[in-house]
């Protein structure tokens, strides 16, 4: 469990909040920023569900995105504002992905993740995923390779009367 499981409001991320995320993906991300132009296409590109974390005051603190494919699901990112971290922010937002991926009837949900990301990591296996593989160089250009990992969702088993 997080230490001090923080009151947020877990909500859909709109045009509006771009600035807010533009400002937190460049503190959390460095070199490896999306501009905010990538962030606006990401919000409103197909298939893709953004949820944000917002305190009681309004400010939002994180962010996480999720990529439908018609089959398949990706975390696209996730992020907690660094003063925030380890309040379970980051575990509320990727829940709710989740939930969203078996709503659509997502077969699994996939990531990458960079090998030396230790809290990232932890929260993943936390939640089920597992090590698939080793990307070599996949983030660039830091150089720096990438766990792909999976979670499979498997289908509720149907009734007798949903059965052929
Ligand atoms: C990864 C990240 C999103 C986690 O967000 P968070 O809001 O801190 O996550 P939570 O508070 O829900 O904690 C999730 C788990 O991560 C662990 N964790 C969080 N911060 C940690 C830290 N600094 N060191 C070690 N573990 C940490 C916690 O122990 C927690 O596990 P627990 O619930 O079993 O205690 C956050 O660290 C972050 O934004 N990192 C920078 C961006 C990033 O790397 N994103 C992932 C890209 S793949």
């Amino acid at each position: 469990m997080s230490a001090a499981a923080v009151d947020v409001l877990v909500r859909p991320l709109v045009a509006a909040d771009l600035a807010a995320l533009d400002r937190m993906e460049r503190t959390l991300f460095g070199v490896s920023a999306w501009s905010r132009q990538m962030l606006a296409d990401e919000l409103v590109g197909p298939g893709r569900t953004y949820v944000g974390a917002e305190l009681p005051g309004g400010s939002l603190v994180g962010y996480a995105g999720l990529w439908f494919d018609g089959r398949d699901a990706q975390v696209m990112t996730v992020a907690t504002d660094p003063g925030h971290q380890g309040q379970g922010i980051g575990r509320r937002m990727l829940t709710t992905l989740l939930d969203h991926a078996r709503a659509v009837g997502a077969e699994s949900v996939l990531l990458e993740v960079r090998v030396d990301n230790a809290p990232a990591i932890h929260l993943y296996e936390s939640l089920g995923f597992r090590r698939l593989g080793r990307r070599r160089g996949y983030y660039q250009p830091e150089n720096v390779d990438a766990w792909t990992m999976q979670l499979p969702l498997p289908r509720p088993a149907r009734t007798a009367q949903e059965a052929p």
